[in-house]
């Protein structure tokens, strides 16, 4: 058996309803595949790419048994509680940066969440989303670069969001947060993926436009904060100014000198929350 399916393909999936729900990518109807269970949207995304050559396509699990964080974390994912949803698509023009699009993409999401929930959320650079003061949905994009059977870059868009949560495990117990949707998680699980995946559509079609990065540095949690910053081996002390027109992250380090981050980590030092 292919390892595709360990994964259990479903049509019973939120009572999602074909007819109301039928997003539109670079002129085709987006292939939903809807799953049990899985070890991670990204890593099923990639094997639907890899073996039946699907290049864009919108994947949806309950459960994931090993879903993806950023730098190698682990992203929790019990069943039913969560979004777990990734994005797989291959930009007409080849690979777009991709920093544009998780930046892009946690603008849609943050609105997704606050017209579903009417809860405010912020941005930590670069792709964090929190409410109340607690994280609760992280992004994770992924290339996918050309091989001898695929001539084209394909990206994928995972995204995680805590929707019913009422509890978490000690090591992220003060740090992530839920929606705390209760009796409403599968509303609101669907109104999230439906409102969310046609913003990510509609951004794709029209990616030279930039007009998110506005709403992106008024959601941000970290301008105008101190923060340290990890790149590579080397850890520094920095105030966070700005973000610029690529979605990178300003800063001015302790010597006074700007620097532009693009890629890396930071945290928002605690003295200053
Ligand atoms: C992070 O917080 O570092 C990013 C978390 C991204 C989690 C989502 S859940 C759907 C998709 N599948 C994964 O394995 N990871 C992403």
């Amino acid at each position: 058996m292919s390892d595709l399916i360990k994964v259990a393909e479903t049509d019973e999936f939120l009572n999602y309803d074909k007819d109301s729900f039928a997003p539109m990518l670079y002129g085709e109807k987006l292939k939903l595949i809807f799953l049990k269970e899985t070890d991670s949207t990204n890593e099923a995304a990639k094997r639907y790419l890899a073996q039946e050559k699907i290049r864009n396509a919108l994947i949806v699990a309950k459960l994931q048994t090993a879903g993806k964080g950023r730098r190698g974390r682990t992203f929790y994912s019990p069943a039913d509680e969560g979004i777990y949803m990734s994005l797989l698509f291959t930009p007409k023009e080849g690979l777009e940066d991709i920093i544009a699009v998780t930046t892009a993409a946690s603008v849609i999401v943050a609105r997704a969440i606050e017209s579903v929930s009417g809860q405010k959320v912020s941005v930590k650079w670069v792709n964090d989303l929190y409410a109340g003061g607690r994280k609760i949905c992280g992004i994770l994009a992924e290339a996918v670069l050309p091989t001898d059977e695929n001539d084209e870059t394909a990206v994928i868009l995972g995204i995680g969001i805590n929707v019913g949560n009422e509890s978490f495990p000690d090591e992220l117990k003060d740090i992530a947060g839920s929606l705390h949707a209760g009796i409403q998680t599968n509303l609101w699980k669907k109104q999230l993926i439906q409102t969310i995946t046609k913003g990510l559509c509609a951004f794709l079609e029209d990616i030279k436009n930039t007009s998110y990065l506005e709403e992106y540095r008024q959601r941000s949690m970290v301008i105008g904060r101190e923060i340290i910053c990890y790149e590579g081996n080397c850890t520094y002390c920095a105030t966070a100014t700005d973000i610029d027109e690529r979605g990178g992250l300003v800063v001015i380090d302790e010597k006074g000198e700007r620097k532009v981050l693009h890629s890396g980590e930071i945290t928002i030092r605690l003295s200053n929350l």
